[in-house]
């Protein structure tokens, strides 16, 4: 891999799990980077510094178009320009389908979808004016095919593909290119949520290579995906998952 030198990343959800290990990967390639989350990311920011570039926190809630506005903001302020997005922000509200309520429906298309639209909405005039760029969604292995109590969840990471499809198919031509990652159960906070038997008996069970992934697995995805050898990758998914998706 070339390496993401001297890149401006925007990564959301980076105060923890693949958010984090992303912002630390990229600073590792020596991309400068702002950490935007609502929990707080002084930790992503210590730790992406200690790698030798600048990072920034940036308190944003994606739910908020004004919010994520801000941030993008924030990030021309800081560094002058931005080169990567990284949309990858996203809660669970599991239930059946009979017992999801529509508050449980809103609270997850408002983050992990509308979330996405604001944050690249706020991007683009940036992206577009430089003739370049890169926008990164976390979808998901559930967003393909669908998982029990998730119809909310499912729903969002399938849309994230069509927006991203439909974003390169648009801005291919402006020299702008959008790409989706689908990890598979990665062991992150999210997972943890899972009832420990439904993990045990019927998901890790089903995963060939026998084990959940690790966020830094899905941070080298997101690395070779922002870098300049995958410029000729638009409008894709690229699975993560251990052949979890076979
Ligand atoms: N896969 C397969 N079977 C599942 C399942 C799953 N994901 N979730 C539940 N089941 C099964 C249960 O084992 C149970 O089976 P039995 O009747 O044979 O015992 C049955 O469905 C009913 O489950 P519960 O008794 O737990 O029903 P509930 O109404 O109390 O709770 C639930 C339902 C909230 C969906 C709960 O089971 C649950 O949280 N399941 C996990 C859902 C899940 O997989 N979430 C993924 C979160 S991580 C993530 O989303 C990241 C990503 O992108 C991969
Ligand atoms: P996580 O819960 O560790 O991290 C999610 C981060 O998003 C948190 O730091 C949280 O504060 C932040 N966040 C949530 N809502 C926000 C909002 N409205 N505004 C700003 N920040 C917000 O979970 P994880 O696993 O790291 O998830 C990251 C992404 O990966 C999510 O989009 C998730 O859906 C996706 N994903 C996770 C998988 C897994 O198995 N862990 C598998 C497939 C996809």
């Amino acid at each position: 891999m070339r390496g993401l030198k001297g890149k401006i990343a925007i990564i959301t959800g980076a105060a923890g799990g693949i958010g984090k290990a992303t912002a630390l990967r990229f600073a590792e390639e020596g991309a400068n980077i702002v950490v935007a989350d609502f929990a707080d990311g002084s930790g992503t920011v210590q730790e992406a510094e200690a790698k030798g570039v600048k990072a920034v926190y940036v308190k944003v809630d994606v739910t908020s178009e004004e919010q994520a506005k801000a941030m993008v903001a924030k990030a021309i302020e800081v560094f002058g320009k931005v080169d990567v997005l990284i949309n990858n922000a996203g809660i669970t509200k599991d239930a059946m389908m009979r017992k999801m309520t529509k508050d449980a429906w809103d609270a997850v298309i408002g983050v992990n979808l509308t979330g996405v639209f604001n944050c690249t909405s706020a991007v683009l005039p940036y992206l577009l004016e430089q003739k370049s760029g890169v926008v990164l969604t976390t979808s998901s292995i559930v967003g393909i095919y669908g998982n029990l109590g998730q119809t909310n969840y499912a729903a969002s990471k399938w849309g994230v593909i069509g927006m991203t499809k439909s974003w390169a198919k648009e801005m291919a031509k402006n020299g702008l290119r959008f790409n989706c990652v689908a990890p598979g159960f990665i062991g992150t906070e999210m997972v943890k949520k899972i009832p420990e038997q439904v993990l045990n008996e019927k998901i890790i069970v089903k995963i060939p290579q026998g084990r959940l992934g690790e966020p830094e697995e899905i941070a080298a995805a997101f690395a070779f995906l922002a870098s300049d050898d995958a410029k000729y990758i638009n409008g894709t998914v690229l699975s993560v998952d251990g052949a979890g998706t076979l």
